[in-house]
């Protein structure tokens, strides 16, 4: 397993300018406003409003129900994301379709789980009008695994679009390789009818937005680097993107402007060319190049598709060196420098697309410093929304306290220890934060990841 490199001790940085001077001297000009007030203004989106710039990144805790409704803890878990004040709900990955689950107890959006979906946006909801007189803008991320989908036993059972020799051995999220079924074009086209027939039921359940999943290991990131497939779904940039396009048009016929539909695209995927999206276009290269990224983002915009959580393969990971590599070997992984260049890939992307409303990702890395990044993103023009992960885990309030303290409260961060991810990845089991929540994790990590 890879080993995360931690040179900063946040703990004895005091203030936001001595954490900026910090990161600028180690070479990491990070974006940074002590004066968070940024955060708590709206953002218009069409006809609708995003009540502040503060974002809950999708974060699946692995813990729905077998059938595919969300459980107890799911509930718990939005709720408290309501409480805690962030405008922008982007609710956790969803499968379309049954043999599309990353694991066996990922939520499921179908005829029989859409009540209890629909329960759960009513019932958060309600949580947010109670303590604000308003509720977040809701967005629900609808998602193929792919390379990722797992049976009911966590056994890989990997659905890939393109050969891909950097990863093909490391499929499943414990990095089990699982035999490769290759999908053919009408497999392809089912899984887009499932896009689109999942938008619906999202519709019913009362999201504001779909989020048509384009980032990470997932099927549709896998297409859009499927340079060496053959047929529709391969080779041109065109033949690359129509799924994605595919999606939109079939929501937009079923549903014309009743649902927003949003993006979560990865900015590069730190595998080289032509086997990764994003990447300079030299064989074996590992350098970024986003000119494909910005035209799709134009041509997202243009469709009216215009707020964009930008990610990569896991914000760590830069996009030079070994990139995402490193995880599969064990090499050191410095998660600042990553989180930094992602975050730049995103400044260069809003720069170029100025009309799209960007979210950025990996501001948890940052512990009680990810306010003022956020805040000084979004003055500087890096990006529209901050977007946070694990924090929400740790810290679902984290925004109540930007609002209210102006500030975030070092003792309630996120410490960025990994255990929330020991719990899938070694422990195959639900996960949460199990340094701040430890009532319900901590008991979780002790059964099933320590000692193993
Ligand atoms: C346990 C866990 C579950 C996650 N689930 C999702 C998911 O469902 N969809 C997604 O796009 N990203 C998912 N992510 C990635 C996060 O959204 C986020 O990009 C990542 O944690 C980095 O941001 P952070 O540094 O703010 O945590 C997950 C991450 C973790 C640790
Ligand atoms: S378990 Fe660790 S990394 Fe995960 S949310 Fe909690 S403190 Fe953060």
């Amino acid at each position: 397993m890879q080993k995360v490199t931690k040179p900063f001790n946040f703990a004895r940085m005091g203030t936001a300018e001595e954490f900026k001077n910090t990161m600028t001297q180690a070479g990491l000009p990070f974006p940074v406003d002590e004066n968070v007030d940024v955060l708590a203004t709206p953002v218009k989106l069409g006809n609708k409003v995003i009540p502040n710039r503060m974002c809950i990144q999708p974060l699946e805790g692995f813990d729905g129900n077998p059938d595919g409704s969300p459980s107890e803890l799911i509930f718990r878990r939005y709720k408290r994301y309501a409480e805690g004040g962030a405008g922008l709900l982007w609710y956790e990955s969803i499968t379309v379709a049954d043999d599309g689950r990353c694991n066996p107890l990922q939520m499921v959006i179908k005829p029989s789980t859409v009540s209890e979906i629909k329960r759960l946006v009513d019932e958060s909801n309600a949580a947010a009008v109670a303590k604000y007189g308003r509720r977040p803008y809701n967005v629900l991320q609808l998602t193929h695994s792919g390379r990722r989908s797992t049976d009911k036993d966590w056994n890989p059972t990997p659905l890939a679009v393109v050969p891909n020799p950097y990863i093909d051995h490391h499929n499943s999220i414990d990095g089990r390789s699982g035999k490769i079924t290759f999908a053919t074009d009408e497999k392809i086209e089912e899984i887009i009818q499932g896009f689109i027939n999942a938008a619906t039921l999202a519709y019913e359940a009362g999201f504001d937005s779909v989020d048509i999943k384009v980032c990470h290991e997932y099927i549709l990131r896998e297409l859009l680097a499927a340079y060496n497939r053959p047929g529709k779904f391969g080779g041109s940039f065109e033949n690359r993107t129509r799924a994605v396009f595919m999606i939109i048009d079939g929501i937009r016929k079923n549903l014309g402007d009743k649902l927003d539909i949003c993006v979560r695209l990865n900015a590069y995927d730190c595998i080289p060319y032509p086997h990764g999206w994003g990447m300079k276009k030299e064989e074996g290269v590992m350098e970024p190049d986003l000119t494909e990224t910005i035209q799709l983002c134009k041509m997202l915009v243009g469709k009216g598709v215009s707020l964009i959580n930008i990610s990569t393969m896991m914000p760590r990971y830069q996009p030079y060196g070994r990139g995402y590599l490193a995880e599969l070997e064990g090499s050191e992984i410095n998660p600042y420098a990553g989180t930094y260049h992602l975050l730049k890939a995103t400044k260069e992307i809003k720069e170029a697309v100025p009309e799209g409303v960007f979210v950025c990702t990996g501001l948890t890395w940052l512990e009680q410093f990810g306010g003022s990044v956020a805040a000084g993103g979004i003055n500087q023009g890096w990006f529209d929304i901050g977007g946070f992960g694990r924090q929400g885990f740790a810290y679902p309030d984290f925004a109540y306290d930007l609002m209210n303290d102006k500030t975030m409260h070092r003792y309630k961060c996120c410490v960025t220890c990994d255990k929330c991810y020991d719990l899938i990845q070694k422990g195959h089991c639900q996960t949460g934060c199990v340094v701040r929540d430890q009532e319900v994790y901590l008991p979780l990590y002790r059964k099933n990841v320590q000692g193993k």
